[in-house]
Order: C-alpha cells, then structure tokens, then sequence
C-alpha cells in the first residue's frame, strides 16, 4: 500500500473559503483505495462548525521548538467517508473567527508553524507517507523543512513531496530577517536560487524550489504561469523546472453535485427531462429571490469569490448595458467591498431583474446552478476553476473567458459544426465579453432547440475526478518509483 499524506489549509466537508476546499475534499475520496492509503491533515480551526469539531477525537499532543517558543502542538483525528483527517491544533494560530486574517506577518508565522508541525507529528501518529502532496503556499515550507532538518533522521529520509499550485497569486511574502528567524533556517536558505525572491522570503517558491515534482490544476495554467503575464513574478522558476511541472485538469464531487440527487433543489433532473423539469427550478428561485417570475427569461448566474481574479470590473463596466437586456442576473458570493457594494447597488436599480446575495450559502449556490440557463464567469485568470464544472453538470452553460481551466473544461458553441458546450471570449475586454453574452441571448431565445442541444453536450461532459485522479495515481506511482 503507498501512503500519500494531503497537506493543506483547508478541506470540505470541515472548512471552506474557496476551491482548494473542494479539490482537498474531493480528491483523496477517489484515488484507487487498493493500492493508496490517503490521508489528509488541515489545521484545527476554532472557527470549524461545531458539528464537525464535534467529530474529532484527541491524539496526543507534544511541544515543538518554533519561533524561539516552546509551542503547543495538539493532534486530532477523524474519518469521514473512509478517509483519515488528522488535525493540527494550536488556538494561538489557529483559534481566529475566520481562517485567514489581513495579517500578512501572522499568516506566514501561521503556516510556518502548521508546515513544520505537520512534519513533526508524523512520527506521533505512525504514519510516514511515501509522498506528502503539499497545497497552496500555506504549506510551501513542507518540502524546505523536510530537506533541511528531518533528513537526519531515518523516518523522513526518503520522502517525495509535491507542490500543486492551485492559485499563483498568493505566495506568502514577507521580508527576509523576519521569516529567517521564525522558520529557523539557516542564512543560505534565504538566496534568490531558493526562497528568496524579490528581496524577499517567499515561502511558496520555496515549495516550488525544494519539492520533487510540481503540478497545476489545468494544462492551459501550467503553460500561462511561465509567463510574465501569468507568472506573478515566479515565470522563470517555472519556466526552469517546465520538466517537472504538469497541468492536471480538477475534477468535482459528481455525488455531492448531480441535479438528479440534489437535495437542495426544488425540482431534481437529469440529461433526459432536463427541458420539462429544469424550469421548475428557475420559477421556485424567482420567487425565493424576488425577481419577476417568468420562467421564459434568460437566467445567468454568478457564484464566485468577489475579487479581481473573477473579472468582475469587466461586468461592472457594462451592468447598465446588460441589464437592457431580457435577462436576469443572480449573485451569490462575498469579497472585495466594492464589487458587494456594486451588485448591491444594480439589485436596487433593477430589483425585478438582479439579485445580489452578499453572503455565501450551499444551499442557494446549488440552486443557482439548477435555476440558471447560462452561468458568467469572465475571469482574468482562473487555474482550474470549478463552477464552470458544476454549471455543465446542471445543464446551465458557462460564458467564459479563455484562459486556464475555463479554457480546458468549456468548449465554445460552434453553431456550423454543432460542437460546444458553453460560449467564450477571448480578450480580457467589457465588450467583448458583453458581445459573447448577446450572442448566448440570441441562441437561447431565437434557437431554443439548438441551446437545448448544447445542454445535451454540457451535461454528457465527464468532468467528474475518475480521469484526473489516475493521472495523480500516475505521478504518485512514478515518484515512489
Ligand atoms: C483556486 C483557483 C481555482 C481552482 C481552485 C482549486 O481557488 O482560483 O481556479 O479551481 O483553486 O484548484
């Protein structure tokens, strides 16, 4: 059995801010249980629901040298769905009312804590992986220590990691005296051919130098970050270990999303009576929403995290234009204040058409992706991206910008070869994407049976992990070798 440790800041069903949750928690449950024994280790967040706090049960616990303190390490464990979870706990890092602070210092000295307690615990629970698949900067200091200061040791002697990049754009930056002293590494860890970057410590790249293989969450964002424009300044690291950086495409929970299961939804459907059935949904979220109930108008969703990345200046600078049109707009989502503040104020202006919902929710975000015909998502740049994924499992058709995994995942309507799955713009331009939504109207209410014949394909995409798991399987079996 080849033992694969999961290290990230955060997994579903315990804690979630954004898409890495999604992947941390869908992933492992799909990797060949025959063959690989896969674990996952989070921090232990005061801020988790209690009834997930409710499911862990205490390991031990031990005092680890960091930061010139003698700290608490505490370690819990539970299994959900057949898959171990450990817990790092340690209030005094993880005991905030949200997981992420704005604290940018406290952050690092955060999951330089949880990386080098993540290491240490190991022996404590007896399991030593064959590969530890390290998440996102928060855990970019994994492979550094394990290169450092565990080779002497015979447990950790051996180990591969793996470092997937899941979001280029945070990297975990902060200056060099400082990150010095509280990792405790030593001085020539900290040149430009290893964390240091840009005059300062980056513990990301510090993953990127020190794992034995790297991977994204799409081909087409494995080929943009090793450019400028897509590279966050890290391009040519990248650039310089292209052999050992590959793009594998996320996949989604195909249980937790299936129109045919969802408890959520008012009317459940599938590929067959998606035209009669689907609809139902769309009249029952008007009327939960208060918009003008008319089960004819075009419906198009938004459920994002509301920052830059997602494009949302490029929506803002045409809400007037798009809201002449006959459609209507759904929000769901928190963030930036001035994109809340903005959707709020076009839900006021034309209450019967948008509606803003400022917060997150589960439930409303399944019913957004049942309810909906078309599903927005304009991005300025997008790894993999997973809502264009649950959208096409619900037979609501993503309008996307080409870049990353929308890219990868949806395929543009091409109305003289009958192929496409959704609709896409190229250019990072207002109108341009505001052209492609017109051109989505015009298919929706001049061709409805063609629209309904791109639903077909939309739904018959196979966008579940089955694919993407056995190409990690791959990559776990060629680095244990
Ligand atoms: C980040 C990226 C998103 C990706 C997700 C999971 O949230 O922004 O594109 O789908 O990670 O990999």
């Amino acid at each position: 059995m080849k033992k694969i440790l999961f290290v990230a800041s955060e997994g579903v069903p315990f804690i979630k801010t954004g898409g890495l949750a999604d992947v941390v928690g869908s992933l492992p449950k799909c990797i060949d249980r025959e063959y690989f024994d896969v674990r996952v280790m989070l921090p232990k967040y005061t801020c988790m629901k209690q009834e997930m706090k409710d499911k862990l049960n205490p390991v031990g616990h031990f005092y680890m040298d960091f930061n010139w303190k003698q700290e608490y390490v505490g370690i819990l464990e539970a299994e959900v769905d057949g898959i171990k979870y450990y817990f790092i706990d340690n209030e005094g890092f993880f005991g905030g009312v949200k997981p992420y602070s704005d604290n940018a210092l406290y952050e690092i000295e955060k999951y330089a804590f949880f990386s080098k307690a993540a290491l240490s615990v190991l022996q404590t629970i007896d399991f030593r992986p064959d590969v530890i698949h390290c998440h996102d900067w928060q855990t970019g200091l994994i492979p550094v220590y394990l290169n450092e200061r565990f080779q002497d040791n015979d447990f950790y002697r051996g180990i591969k990691t793996v470092m997937t990049i899941h979001n280029l754009k945070f990297q975990g930056r902060w200056n060099v005296p400082d990150v010095q002293s509280i990792t405790g590494l030593p001085a020539h860890y900290f040149t430009d051919d290893k964390l240091e970057a840009y005059h300062d410590a980056n513990l990301l790249k510090g993953g990127l130098v020190f794992a034995d293989t790297i991977t994204t969450v799409s081909n087409t964002y494995a080929e943009e970050i090793k450019t400028p424009f897509y590279g966050e300044g890290l391009d040519g690291l990248l650039r310089a270990r292209s052999n050992d950086l590959r793009g594998i495409v996320n996949g989604i929970d195909y249980d937790a999303f299936n129109p045919e299961t969802d408890p959520f939804i008012v009317q459940q459907y599938n590929a067959m009576n998606f035209r009669k059935e689907k609809l139902k949904n769309k009249r029952a979220l008007q009327e939960e929403l208060g918009l003008r109930r008319d089960e004819n108008k075009m419906m198009i969703g938004l459920v994002s995290r509301l920052t830059d990345q997602k494009g949302l200046d490029l929506i803002a600078h045409v809400m007037d234009e798009l809201c002449q049109d006959d459609i209507q707009l759904v929000v769901l989502g928190t963030g930036e204040e001035r994109y809340e503040n903005c959707f709020r104020h076009y839900d006021w202006k034309y209450a019967d058409k948008v509606s803003a919902n400022i917060y997150y929710s589960d439930a409303l975000s399944h019913k957004v992706y049942a309810a909906c015909d078309a599903f927005l998502m304009p991005s300025l740049f997008e790894p993999c991206g997973l809502s264009q994924l649950m959208s096409l499992r619900y037979g609501t058709l993503p309008i996307v910008r080409e870049t990353g995994g929308l890219k990868d995942t949806v395929q543009p309507y091409n109305e003289y070869e009958g192929t496409g799955t959704g609709f896409s713009f190229s250019n990072y331009n207002a109108h341009e994407m505001l052209g492609t939504i017109r051109y989505a109207e015009q298919i929706y209410y001049d061709r409805k049976r063609e629209w309904n014949r791109i639903v077909d394909r939309a739904m018959a995409a196979d966008f579940s992990w089955s694919v993407s798991a056995k190409k990690y399987q791959e990559m776990y079996d060629w680095l244990i070798g």
